[in-house]
């Protein structure tokens, strides 16, 4: 489909979205405590390379230089992250004013140079100190958050109008505290289900918080999606399919929506009611200005007697023989049309933004240029089925790139990079590639 950035018309939101673990680096200067992931990617073999994110891209001191790329792409938003024991320290309780003075930096910073900051409250790098009692299984952490919410609203919400409480809760309550391979590296249901819960809890009850501090925000939310299909047309697999789709879509936004947990689906969640307390299922619900979603793939679905709970197991896109990412994710740009209509048919979601899309490849660097002309027709074909649920009239408000710069991508440490510029780790040059001058000249109206 031949499209232009007229195609979305005037009020659509483009941008590019970062998080503060991936690309700060000053894991401690100036006060910072040490979150999860500084803890679990010091811990040999948890992370592709035993890559940390001491440095990362050193975004910390590099900001305004960054900032000033954004500008030059013409890209109007940026999405960012906080790092909570940067502020926080410890977690709770004790204030680390260094903390607050730098955002403050980068948000005056991108004002400057005409970049409206849109910030996520939680981008996975919970502090240390709050896991060493309990993280997200213990119940406090609902008042803990909401001291952290409290205190970015006051000291940033008289120039920051975009918010997002949580960045992709499956993501870091699963890979975190039911598989194990992200931080802080904790297995099994037991973990899983309050982790779950307690991340719901925040994510409404962080929303609330915000609406009263900052009546004129813009207060959403973020949620990982994909497209999920069965292997077959057999019954087993297209039930399979609908206990995965439950999982990986439903999860965490139909709590929000005041329609409880998909127990249906997935029976075993019943079990998460063990750590409810009275008036929860209304807590769990917030009326959310934007639901952000965030999707790169789909995943194909087929029984599976031996896999616990789910009973169901992902088809690899490898063994199906399809395109894919460095990440081995399947290129398939019809998932990002499914999910906007999926999600629009929830009739209480009131505006929905793509805050991530995007794909690492093996990029390279050849004579001072990176040419990556896969991640621009990744781009294209993904925006042009965002173009087509827009000319269908769903809702859709909005699109950031997933990412800004190549940065530490959790544990595959700084193998695939997604960035629109190229860094070279070793100098923290930053070479623009093809793709970052494609967003440019698109969001100029020139193609
Ligand atoms: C996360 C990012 C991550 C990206 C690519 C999303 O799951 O929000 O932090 O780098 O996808 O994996």
């Amino acid at each position: 489909m031949v499209f232009t950035k007229n195609s979305f018309g005037d009020q659509f939101s483009w941008g590019v979205s970062a998080a503060a673990y991936q690309t700060e680096g000053s894991h401690l200067s100036d006060g910072k405590g040490l979150s999860i992931w500084d803890v679990f990617s010091g811990i040999k073999g948890k992370i592709n390379q035993n890559h940390h994110a001491q440095t990362a891209c050193d975004f910390y001191n590099a900001y305004e230089g960054d900032i000033d790329l954004i500008r030059e792409l013409n890209i109007p938003n940026f999405r960012f992250s906080v790092a909570w024991s940067r502020i926080f320290p410890a977690g709770t309780g004790q204030i680390n004013q260094k903390g607050i003075d730098h955002y403050n930096k980068v948000i005056d910073y991108c004002l400057e140079q005409n970049v409206e900051p849109w910030l996520t409250l939680y981008h996975w790098d919970l502090p240390h100190a709050l896991e060493l009692k309990g993280g997200w299984t213990n119940r406090d952490i609902v008042s803990w958050f909401l001291d952290y919410v409290e205190l970015c609203a006051n000291k940033f919400g008289d120039r920051v109008k975009n918010w997002m409480v949580l960045n992709e809760p499956l993501v870091f309550t699963g890979a975190g505290y039911f598989l194990g391979i992200h931080a802080p590296g904790r297995t099994g249901l037991k973990n899983f289900l309050p982790a779950v819960h307690h991340a719901t809890l925040c994510q409404a009850q962080g929303g609330a918080l915000l609406r009263d501090l900052l009546p004129e925000a813009n207060i959403g939310t973020t949620f990982s999606c994909s497209l999920v299909e069965p292997f077959s047309q057999k019954q087993r697999d297209v039930n399979a399919a609908a206990r995965v789709d439950a999982l990986l879509n439903r999860l965490f936004i139909e709590p929000s929506l005041g329609l409880g947990y998909p127990y249906q689906d997935i029976p075993f969640l019943r079990q998460i009611e063990k750590y409810f307390q009275p008036d929860d299922a209304d807590k769990l619900k917030f009326d959310f200005d934007f639901i952000g979603l965030q999707n790169y793939t789909r995943e194909v679905v087929r029984y599976s007697l031996f896999t616990p709970y789910m009973h169901a197991k992902l088809v690899g896109a490898l063994k199906r023989k399809v395109p894919v990412t460095a990440m081995k994710w399947e290129v398939y740009p019809q998932s990002i049309y499914e999910m906007i209509k999926k999600f629009n048919g929830y009739n209480q979601v009131k505006k929905i933004i793509i805050t991530e899309n995007g794909a690492a490849f093996p990029d390279e660097l050849v004579n001072g240029e990176v040419d990556d002309p896969l991640r621009v027709s990744y781009l294209e074909n993904y925006l042009s089925q965002v173009v087509k649920a827009k000319q269908e009239g769903l809702k859709i408000d909005g699109y950031f790139v997933w990412t800004l710069t190549d940065n530490f991508e959790w544990a595959e440490g700084y193998h695939p990079r997604f960035g629109l510029i190229y860094i070279d780790f070793d100098t923290q040059t930053r070479i623009i590639k093809s793709s970052g001058k494609w967003y440019r000249d698109f969001l100029a109206g020139k193609s």
